[in-house]
């Protein structure tokens, strides 16, 4: 029996560790965080993240093997391996603001795990870092640890949100790193060993630790390079009379291209693909390499645009004006499945309405406490949950985050409450476009021509 310890009750430490502990029985799991609310939260019957199965792995183990506890000191010594999932955002002050990762975090877990170990650990990156950081963890931990021995392992984590425990109970693949030494090599056999419980053995990669930080920066990248990709492609399916859907479509079924990310839409959002490129546009700038960094860059930038295009297009097609029309937003988060709307196109494209004054009405399924406070300096903005509530009186309708419900509304009763014309613009490609266009409503949609009534 081991005590697995995991610093960070976040998106990534909770479930992740709910799903360990549901597989391995026979050890103890701790999860620790500096945020008593959030901890408190997870040991309630309201946990402090939706996810789709997040609640009943938790209520599966814990007090069984998975015991959520705000004194994170209190818990270090006991652990044999620690993961490290506190959050690694994008520095916002000195030297490489706006791109570089703010390690202060990690920093001062690694100090704390140093103050507190008196006998030999396994710390484990599940946060995604920089590469060889954890060159600088190691040097932080032996410098403080008064001779007690530590092994650094990398483990980024791959979950997507809105699919977090199918991603962990099926991982693609799970990826350690570590260094290739007897020490090193025994450490990554000890972290292999927790997910061969549940994972198939050829599933578990192992590699470098350098390879394994670099891997996760550049898997997110891919992704993200996907979106803009097709993206870029939308405008000028718009221009041209293509159709977004099936240009993907087709290029899609291409086996070297495959069908995955490949989304036309508002442009990506979630808390890490925009920090994980700009991170990794400054580390190829830091090394020398500004070519590099410039092409990782342009993938941020494209998303931007997208935004902002999808606002003027709203704009341009609304008689060049918004001034006092109520605009139903539908769709807060990020993406279905999540209350998360860090770093949401929502956010942007709601505060571009309001610059426009228009009067924008938000719904979300699950998202809208998050809503309210990400708009909370933004004067005139209502929120209801009943996207039915939001559309009434509206001259527009926004689709901005593609959950499923949406299709399955009344859009005889949407249209009748709307002003005329009674525009959709669709930012996600979810809606029966030819439907509502022989409706009654003027369909917008993303990556094709605009659908006119009748
Ligand atoms: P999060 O903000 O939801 O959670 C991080 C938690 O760490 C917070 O609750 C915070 O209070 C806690 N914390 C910070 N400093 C601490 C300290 N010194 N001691 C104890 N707790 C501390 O972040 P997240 O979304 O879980 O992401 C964590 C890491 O995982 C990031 O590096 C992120 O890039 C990476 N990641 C996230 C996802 C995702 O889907 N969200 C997926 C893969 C990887
Ligand atoms: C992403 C990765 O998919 C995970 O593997 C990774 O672990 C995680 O980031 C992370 O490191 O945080 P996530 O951000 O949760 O996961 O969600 P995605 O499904 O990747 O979607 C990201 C954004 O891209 C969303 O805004 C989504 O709407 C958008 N997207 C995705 C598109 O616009 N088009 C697509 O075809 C796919």
């Amino acid at each position: 029996m081991k005590t697995i310890l995991c610093i960070g009750a976040g998106y990534v430490g909770g479930p992740t560790m709910a799903v360990i502990a549901r597989h391995c029985p026979e050890h103890r799991v701790e999860v620790v965080d500096i945020n008593a609310e959030r901890i408190a939260a997870w040991n309630s019957d309201t946990l402090p993240i939706y996810e789709p199965g997040l609640k009943e792995v938790v209520e599966e183990v814990r007090g069984r093997n998975l015991f959520f506890y705000d004194d994170v000191e209190g818990r270090i010594d006991g652990a044999d391996i620690i993961f490290v999932s506190v959050n690694t955002p994008t520095k916002t002050f000195g030297e490489g603001a706006g791109r570089a990762a703010d390690l202060q975090y990690w920093e001062r877990t690694a100090r704390q795990i140093a103050r507190c170990c008196t006998r030999p650990k396994i710390v484990v990156e599940k946060s995604t870092l920089p590469v060889r950081t954890a060159e600088a963890i190691e040097a932080i931990l032996s410098n403080n640890s008064g001779g007690v021995e530590f092994e650094v392992v990398s483990n980024p984590e791959f979950l997507a949100e809105g699919t977090a425990i199918r991603d962990l109970e099926e991982p693609d693949r799970v990826l350690i790193g570590g260094h290739d030494t007897p020490a090193g090599r025994r450490a990554v056999e000890e972290v292999a060993a927790i997910y061969a419980h549940w994972v198939p053995r050829e599933r578990l990669l192992t590699t470098s630790l350098w390879s394994s930080e670099l891997a996760k920066l550049t898997a997110n990248a891919l992704l993200a390079q996907r979106v803009s990709s097709i993206n870029a492609v939308s405008a000028l399916c718009e221009r041209t009379g293509a159709n977004v859907v099936e240009v993907a479509r087709a290029v899609g079924m291409d086996a070297r291209i495959g069908p995955q990310f490949l989304r036309a839409g508002v442009g990506f959002g979630g808390s890490c693909f925009r920090k994980d490129i700009l991170n990794l546009a400054y580390l190829c700038e830091h090394h020398g390499l500004p070519e590099a960094a410039a092409y990782w860059q342009q993938v941020v930038e494209l998303n931007e645009h997208q935004k902002r295009r999808f606002v003027r297009d709203m704009v341009r097609t609304m008689f060049n004006t918004l001034a006092g029309k109520r605009i139903a937003v539908w769709g807060f988060a990020f993406k279905p499945g999540t209350s998360d709307t860090r770093d949401s196109p929502a956010i942007t494209i709601c505060r571009l309405l309001a610059e426009e004054r228009a009067s924008v009405v938000i719904s979300d399924p699950q998202a809208l406490a998050n809503a309210r406070a990400d708009m909370a300096d933004v004067p005139g903005v209502a929120f209801t949950s009943d996207p039915y509530e939001a559309a009434r009186g509206a001259h527009a309708v926004a689709v901005l985050t593609g959950w499923p419900e949406y299709g399955d509304l009344d859009f005889g009763r949407i249209l009748e409450g709307m002003e005329r014309p009674a525009f959709v613009f669709d930012g996600c490609n979810l809606l029966d476009h030819a439907r509502l266009a022989g409706m009654g409503f003027c369909v917008h949609r993303v990556g094709a021509p605009p659908l006119t009534p009748g």
